[in-house]
Parts: structure tokens; C-alpha cells; sequence
């Protein structure tokens, strides 16, 4: 928790860290004045990429970040420099590789590079191993060439004598100084070969020992749990090896320095994978202490068979610096996801406040209880309407009809016409709950065809949830479920899919192509899913898609750039996802985070929380009711129609805005507070909320950050109370410094309010 005025001091070893970090800055920015006579100042503002030809030294700039790297002597590439921005006229020292360590580290391990092959003795981790028809698996890339177009950046390498071709694509955006970057193999020899690791990009950090690593864990319905642990030295390798993203491990990682305590203060170095199936990041400390972080395909069971005349193309991996702490790391990402990776970025349309049958009704929908519903759902305001899981085949559990995606004859006789017209009439856009990557065994696509999973011949089929995984890197498959997904929306007017998958993979086998073809389901199947969503959406303009797996198991930036929202977790206790919440924040921005309000108890752990509370909760995302409105009492119909007419007040604020977390709930905290700056800076909104009091403690302080301090903030509360002696405005000053009180006693107790910034004449002097 942060107290209000406090900034944590620095520590004997921070201060050494500092000192060395220091030191190695000097080293790396050795002055040479040719480089300002080479090529304009790059802009204070924009992005900028240049290349010096007399030190070979590329840098990228933009926003608050600079990142270089220069070809050395070798023929590598060699990491100079990733972090605050340098002046224009800073110059940086053509690249050197450092002498080896003794006879057992050669120099290609002790020099940092972008992207390294395996060959030569290289021991630290590599970014692409081969293996080659004749046995051959030694592999030493050199620079060839390069390209620079605007933002983009492509280094071209080739192996030493064999015709193996890799370029490096790097893109820097204007305005976060995030970077992309990815490699593309390419096949020039002239037979195939097997690639059996393939890494997106190496990450150099400056050489330091008092890194702190923090990422993402979890499980079904606890997801997004922040670990946080010291960069050691060996390696530590987050990953998922099934299938598909996983919420065991989320691809995202951000490494600060220990010891740094303000969220919003001190350098972080962060990124995020896009890549929707089985992925790798590893974070290394090696023998001299260099820090590295590198990820892409995880090589579990990898081996993607490259013919002659093919490429590969890694995923993308995206990574960032800030000066502003974990949350200033987090602001620039969620910056990041709405500006660049978003379907329709840079502008996103917001989140409607959606209503779900799931917790409601299970698999027991039909066309009167789903009408009774969307009719109860429209009254307080909600804005689109999804019917879940049950609508279709011979679905009435979770054992059948998966893979029959036809309307249920006896639940819906007319077909889904009525329901979705109802829907519309009622001014609320329909959406409709799918799972088109299984199939259950009991269905009828099963029955015709049993070859269509992923399947190893003679082997049993595992199945999870009773359900199997088509195989979509079949072309035959893939064209299936784009046909069947593109008809249904052709012959309804359905404006939302809730797309679901329930389950990892087992026995990956893929025995219609040659042994040594396989495992290029790894990458095949992935492409293919992303490709059914774009062509889906290409066909369907105003169709909008949410991620959902079981709950957070597919949330990367992969998916996002295909889907409009995700689903967090099937969690849906309004306390527990306070932590969920506030784990997912960390990587993925609050606008497409999907937040139901359902019944009390929960199902999850039977605790009772109150209406307001769990509206509360839910605001802070993308709002959803996912109760059982037949069981709603009047006030409870009241209540909820006041707080979704709140939300859509702030909405805009909470999705588009800056989250500053000022309280988090980790660690058995009592408490827990965030607060939303929003985009133009005019809306202020702040969350608190009480676990339960002890021992007549009050309610700490909260200190509102990310304020104008001279322009004058009127604060209004939406629930709950403050204390009796608060301002009804003052200046950000004020509520940065001074802080507010708010005055929450009790169990589960929570409270919001909003500062609204007087137009200009009433700043402060
Ligand atoms: C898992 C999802 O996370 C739930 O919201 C619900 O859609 C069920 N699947 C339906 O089977």
C-alpha cells in the first residue's frame, strides 16, 4: 500500500545497482560526433528510426524510449541500449563483442544479440535451432542487410554458408515506444528442414543484479495471480505447453528493480507475446551476470518441417520501457492495446453493457425464457443480450452436440428468429454463445467424422469437459468452421459471438500428413484460427467477438487483435475478482475486460455480498449482468438500473482512461482502492472497498494520482460515504496530497466516487 506523501528510499544495494548500471550507460554512450552528422535530429515527439553507417549502429526512438543495437565486428547483432530516451545528439559506440570468459564461455555468449542462432557453442538460449536432412544442426547467422521503412525496421541475416535466410522485424510505435518485434525464417536451401525452436526476439536488459521479475499465474477460476520474485541467476521459463494460451502461465512479463516500491515510480522493462497457442518466455541471468529475455513458439514438442521455398514467421513479440513503475508499465500497455492491437484501434468502440443467460439459465434455454430474460435485461438498461451455451443440437449438458451448430428443434421450433427479433425490438443487440474448435463424441459432426480431431491412430482420446479438439490445421476442418460459423451469421442477424473453448489439448496427433509434418499442428492450427476470425470479421464488419476459455485461458495480444473483448475468469465472486481484476489489469487494459454482476451467494464460494458491492466490482471493467433476473426483487430491479445508468457515466473513463491502483488487494489486504484518470483528463473515478474492519481501524487515507495539481476537481459520490469533512472541491493538489477519507466500517463494504475538473477559469493560481 502506498501512504500518502510517501516515496520509498533506496537501498545500499539499490544505490550499488544504480551505481553499475551507471557505469555501463557510460561505457555504451562513449560520445563520437559523427553519428549527429549522419542523419537529421530524430523528433522530441513521433518515432524515429536511423541507421549510422560509419558505427553500424541502429536506433529506434519514440515516446520515452530509445533502443539500439549495431552489427559488429562479428556479423551479430548486438543489444547496445534499451530505455529512457537518449537526447537527439547522444551517440552510441559502434558494437564490439565482448572477449569470452576463459576457454568456456566463447564470445558469442558473452556478447548480448537480438537474435541468435544455435551453433558455434552457444550456451545461452537460443532464438532458432535447426536440424537439417543430413544431420547437420549447426546454425551461425550473420547480418546481411537491412531495410527501414517509417516505423519498421527489417534486418536480414543468413547463415555462414548454408542458404537459410532470417529477417528481423522491428516496429516501434509513436506513441508508447512500444516495440514489435518478430523473425521470418526462410527455406532457400534445396530440400526441407525441421525447425525446432523459433523465438520472436531476444531482449538484452543492462547488466544488473537486482532485477525483480514479476508475471502472471494461476488456474480455472483463480487467474491472474501476480507473482513476483528476484531475477536469479539460470533461467526461468514461463510457458504454455497446451495448445493454446493457458492461464497457468499469461504471456506477459515486467522486470523492475527490487526494492522499488512506488507503483508509479522507477524503471520497468515489460512485454507480451502475441500468440494464441503453445508459447515460451524465458528469463535469463547468465554466468556474467547479462539479463535476457527471449520467447516466441514454446519448443516443447516442437519441430515445424520448412520445405524448400517456404517461410515461417515467428509471433510477434511486443516490449516496452517506462520510468513510471509497474503501473506506469501497465498505462502504457493498456495505451498500447486501445492505440494499436484492438479490432478498430485507434479508436475501439466502447463496451455496451451486456446481459448473459449462463449463471441463469445453464443449458436450459428456450425462446420464452430466454424472451422473459432479455425483457427484464432491457429495463435496466442493458445493451446487448447473449443467450449461452444450450441452444443448439441435442445440448442439454455438457456431454453432447458440441460440433451441431443448428438451433435445438424443441427449444427454439421457429428457429432463433423470434428471440433475436424480440431482442432487437427491444433495442439490445444479440449475441450468441459458440465453442467451434470441439466436439463432443455424442454429437452428430463426431459421428460422421471421428478423423476430424487431434488424434494419435491406435491411442485414446482424452477428453476434457467430454469434449475432443477439432483438429483446425486440417484445411478441410478449418473450412468447415468458417462455413458453418459464416452461415449461421448469414441467416441470422446475430451481432455478437461469445466464442468459447473449454479445454487443452491431448495427444496432438495429426496422422493424415507425413510423421516429420506433425508437429506443424503447433503453428498451423493457430494461423488457421486466427484466420477464421479475420475472415469472419471481414465478411461481418459490425460483428464484434469475445474470447472466452473456460474462463481467462485465451487472453494474449495475439487474440486481441481479432476479438473485442475477453472473458477474465468463470469466477465471478465480486471479491475474488478484485484480485483477478486486478491481476489482468496488469497486462490487458480494463475496456475489454468483461465483468458480470451474478447472484449472491456465489455459486464459487457461496459468500453473499450486496447488489452495489457487486456492481462495484464489476465497473471497474466492462459491466455485465450475468444474474438470475427472475429472482430479482424490485429494489434489486431499481438498484441495478441506477448503477448501470452510473456506469455508462464513467464508462468511458474506466475503459479509455488511466488506472492507477492505489490500494491492491493482494497479500490478505484489507482493502483495496483503484482509480481511472480519464483519457481527457476531465473525469476522475475512484473504486474502494473494504474485505472487513478490525479493532475500529478507519479506512486509510487514499491519495489520488495522475491529477492536474493547479486545476480545481468538484467530487461527486456515486455509492457509499465519505467522510463528513471532505471539500465538495479543491485542487488536485488537494486530493493528491492531502488525500480523502472514505468512510467504509464493516464486511465487504465498498464505495465510488468521481472527480469532475472545473473548466479553466477556476484553476488555482
Ligand atoms: C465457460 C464459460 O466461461 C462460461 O461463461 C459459459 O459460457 C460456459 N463455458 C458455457 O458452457
Amino acid at each position: 500500500m502506498q501512504l500518502c506523501g510517501s516515496r520509498p528510499g533506496k537501498s545500499i544495494y539499490q544505490w550499488a545497482s544504480t551505481f553499475m548500471v551507471a557505469a555501463w550507460c557510460a561505457l555504451a554512450l562513449l560520445p563520437r560526433p559523427a553519428f549527429a552528422a549522419q542523419a537529421p535530429e530524430p523528433p522530441s515527439a513521433g518515432a524515429a528510426i536511423r541507421y549510422d553507417s560509419a558505427t553500424r549502429v541502429f536506433r529506434l526512438d519514440a515516446a520515452g524510449v530509445t533502443y539500439a543495437f549495431g552489427v559488429n565486428e562479428a556479423g551479430e547483432l548486438q543489444s547496445l541500449y534499451w530505455g529512457a530516451r537518449l537526447a537527439a545528439g547522444d551517440s552510441l559506440a559502434a558494437a564490439h563483442s565482448r572477449p569470452g570468459w576463459a576457454s568456456f564461455e566463447p564470445p558469442v555468449d558473452t556478447t548480448p544479440q537480438e537474435f541468435v542462432a544455435w551453433g558455434g557453442g552457444l550456451y545461452v538460449e537460443p532464438d532458432l535451432k535447426l536440424t537439417f536432412p543430413d544431420g547437420n544442426r549447426d546454425l551461425v547467422l550473420r547480418y546481411v542487410s537491412h531495410r527501414i521503412d517509417g516505423n519498421r525496421l527489417f534486418v536480414t541475416m543468413k547463415d555462414i554458408s548454408l542458404e537459410v535466410w532470417v529477417t528481423l522485424e522491428y516496429q516501434i510505435d509513436p506513441e508508447t515506444g512500444v516495440l514489435r518485434r518478430s523473425a521470418t525464417i526462410e527455406n532457400r536451401t534445396a530440400g526441407p528442414f525441421t525447425i525446432e525452436q523459433a523465438f520472436a526476439a531476444t531482449w538484452n536488459l543492462p547488466r544488473g543484479t537486482d532485477y525483480r521479475l514479476r508475471y502472471l499465474a494461476g488456474r480455472w477460476a483463480g487467474e491472474w495471480q501476480v507473482q513476483q520474485q528476484p531475477v536469479h541467476p539460470g533461467k526461468t521459463v514461463l510457458e504454455s505447453r497446451r495448445g493454446t494460451t493457458g492461464a497457468q502461465n499469461n504471456p506477459w512479463f515486467a522486470i523492475d528493480r527490487e526494492g522499488e516500491n512506488d507503483p508509479d515510480h522507477g524503471g520497468v522493462w515489460f512485454g507480451a507475446l502475441g500468440w494464441s497457442g503453445s508459447w515460451e518466455i524465458t528469463v535469463e541471468q547468465d554466468q556474467m551476470r547479462d539479463v535476457r529475455v527471449s520467447g516466441g513458439f514454446n519448443n516443447f514438442d516442437f519441430g515445424y518441417l520448412l520445405q524448400k521455398g517456404q517461410s515461417l514467421r515467428t509471433p510477434d513479440f511486443y516490449a516496452g520501457y517506462t520510468q513510471d513503475g509497474i503501473g506506469g508499465a501497465s498505462r502504457l500497455l493498456h495505451q498500447f492495446e486501445i492505440g494499436s492491437i484492438l479490432p478498430h484501434a485507434p479508436t475501439p468502440p466502447l463496451r455496451p453493457v451486456l446481459y448473459d443467460s449462463w449463471e441463469a439459465t445453464g443449458f436450459g434455454v428456450d425462446e420464452a425464457g430466454q424472451i422473459a430474460l432479455a425483457e427484464k435485461a432491457a429495463s435496466i438498461g442493458v445493451e446487448r443480450f447473449v443467450m449461452d451455451d444450450g441452444w443448439f443440437g441435442e445440448r442439454n449438458n455438457d456431454h453432447a452436440g458440441l460440433g451441431d451448430w443448428y438451433p435445438s428443434p424443441q427449444k427454439f421450433p421457429h428457429g432463433l428468429r423470434p428471440l433475436i427479433d424480440k431482442v432487437h425490438a427491444l433495442g439490445m443487440s444479440f449475441g450468441l454463445w459458440v465453442e467451434p474448435e470441439m466436439v463432443n463424441p455424442d454429437s452428430e459432426l463426431y459421428r460422421e467424422h471421428p478423423d476430424w480431431v487431434l488424434y494419435f491412430p491406435n491411442r485414446p482420446r482424452s477428453e476434457g469437459r467430454n469434449q475432443l479438439v477439432l483438429n483446425l490445421a486440417r484445411p478441410d476442418v478449418r473450412d468447415w468452421v468458417f462455413n458453418t460459423l459464416n452461415n449461421l451469421l448469414n441467416q441470422n442477424a446475430i451481432d455478437f459471438l461469445k466464442w468459447d473453448y473449454n479445454r487443452n489439448w491431448s495427444e496432438p496427433g495429426w496422422p493424415q500428413v507425413p510423421p516429420d509434418q506433425e508437429k506443424n499442428v503447433y503453428v498451423d492450427f493457430i494461423r488457421n484460427y486466427y484466420s477464421i476470425l479475420a475472415e469472419l470479421r471481414e465478411k461481418h464488419p459490425k460483428l464484434e467477438i469475445e474470447s472466452c476459455s473456460g474462463g481467462g485461458s485465451r487472453v494474449d495480444l495475439g487474440v486481441m487483435r481479432y476479438t473485442d473483448e475477453v472473458w477474465p475468469s468463470d469466477n465471478t465472486d465480486a471479491y475474488d475478482r478484485l484480485l483477478i481484476q486486478n491481476g489482468f489489469t496488469y497486462a490487458y487494459t480494463p475496456g475489454v475486460m468483461m465483468a458480470w454482476v451474478t447472484d449472491s451467494p456465489s455459486w464459487a464460494n457461496h459468500r453473499s455480498l450486496s447488489l452495489e458491492y457487486r456492481f462495484l466490482s464489476s465497473m471497474q471493467g466492462a459491466l455485465g449482468v450475468g444474474a438470475n433476473l427472475n429472482r430479482w426483487t424490485p429494489e434489486d430491479f431499481a438498484t441495478a438500473k441506477k448503477m448501470i445508468a452510473q456506469y455508462k457515466s464513467i464508462r468511458e473513463t474506466v475503459q479509455r482512461g488511466r488506472l492507477y491502483r492505489l490500494i491492491q488487494p493482494t497479500e490478505g489486504s484489507e482493502q483495496s482502492a483503484t482509480e481511472y484518470v480519464g483519457p481527457d483528463g476531465r473525469q476522475t473515478v475512484v473504486f474502494a472497498f473494504l474485505h472487513s474492519s478490525s479493532e475500529l481501524y478507519p479506512y486509510p487515507r487514499l491519495c489520488l494520482r495522475g491529477l492536474d495539481r493547479n486545476a480545481m476537481y468538484r467530487v461527486s459520490v456515486m455509492d457509499g460515504r465519505l467522510d463528513a469533512g471532505t471539500p465538495r472541491e479543491a485542487s488536485g493538489a488537494w486530493w493528491m496530497n492531502h488525500g480523502i477519507d472514505v468512510d467504509l466500517s464493516g464486511d465487504f463494504q465498498a464505495a465510488a466516487f468521481t472527480l469532475e475538473r472545473e473548466t479553466a477559469p477556476s484553476r488555482v493560481p
